[in-house]
């Protein structure tokens, strides 16, 4: 399999474009023809899309354009969307904790996952996965799997005996566990046990973003990937909400990945709540100050 761009000698007018673009200068001149170094090319196409002649290709078994099912588009980049509309749409986005009972299409969700692809990362490893929860059903059982994990470590925690035993073989992350969470989470379990879903917040889908840990920055590119499905799913009338308590949990157990198929070396990237919005945003969200210097 051919991991170098295919440059098509005839087609190609030598402008240079693809070289002065090329992050790892990957394409060079010999005897007044293109070639690519071996080994170099890390496939992020920016060649491919500065050739107006069309000379430079990918074997498609390993770069495929990115396409959608329920979206149509125009195959043109375009950046004509106004400072205004841009900055109304991102900031009109807001997580979403309370959802309508309208059922989601594959089709949808998968569109959200090729989105998600679009997003930059490190060394353009795109090392992620997806795990696509599709159903109220199957989003309520991973949340009872979810409470009852806690319900077991609730019970650990809960005795200062095992709380404090516990410092031998998990260090001291229990009794700050304890101290940070343990209330809320009683609270949150006390709401479940009545059949609420405070974690998932009732939707009718998961996306789940993990990956291996090899590449250069996997557990950034996860957030960014998981961003871009948020920014999708709002532009679609959707709502999405990250759920960090989810993500941490199934980190942490193996019963819980293995029943979601997880291979066991993948860390947890980021959990995504998805579905149609119940509540309506009237107002932007306000923000706190923050510091900000210029050096
Ligand atoms: C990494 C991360 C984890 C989060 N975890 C949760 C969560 O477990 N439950 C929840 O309801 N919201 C969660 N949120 C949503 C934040 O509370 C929310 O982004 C923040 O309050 C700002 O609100 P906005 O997104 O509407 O602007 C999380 C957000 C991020 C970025």
């Amino acid at each position: 399999m051919a991991e170098a761009p295919k440059i098509d000698n005839n087609l190609c007018t030598m402008c240079g474009l693809c070289i002065e673009i090329c992050p790892r200068d990957a394409i060079t001149v010999v005897d007044g023809e293109l070639t690519t170094l071996e080994g170099e090319c890390i496939l992020c196409s920016h060649c491919y899309a500065v050739c107006d002649a069309g000379a430079i290709s990918f074997d498609p078994d390993v770069l495929r354009a990115v396409k959608f099912r329920t979206i149509r588009f125009d195959d043109i980049p375009r950046r004509n969307v106004t400072p205004a509309d841009f900055v109304n749409f991102s900031m009109s986005r807001r997580s979403v904790r309370k959802y309508r009972e309208i059922p989601l299409s594959d089709n949808v969700l998968a569109d959200l996952v090729d989105f998600a692809v679009t997003a930059p990362s490190g060394s353009n490893c795109q090392n992620w996965c997806f795990t696509v929860i599709n159903g109220r059903d199957k989003v309520f059982e991973l949340a009872n799997k979810i409470r009852r994990f806690f319900e077991r470590l609730n019970v650990i925690v809960r005795n200062p005996v095992t709380r404090y035993l516990s410092i031998l073989f998990a260090g001291k992350k229990l009794l700050k566990y304890y101290k940070n969470h343990y209330n809320s989470v009683e609270m949150g379990l006390n709401e479940a046990a009545k059949g609420r879903d405070l974690l998932f917040h009732g939707a009718p889908a998961v996306i789940l973003v993990h990956g291996g840990t090899s590449g250069s920055t996997p557990f950034e590119d996860g957030q960014y990937a998981a961003y871009n499905i948020a920014l999708l799913a709002h532009a679609l009338g959707l709502g999405t909400c990250f759920i960090g308590y989810a993500k941490e949990t199934i980190k942490r157990s193996k019963g819980i990945r293995a029943y979601l198929g997880i291979p066991a070396h993948h860390r947890i990237l980021a959990v995504l709540t998805v579905g149609f919005p119940a509540v309506e945003f009237g107002r932007f969200a306000l923000r706190k100050e923050y510091p900000v210097r210029f050096f």
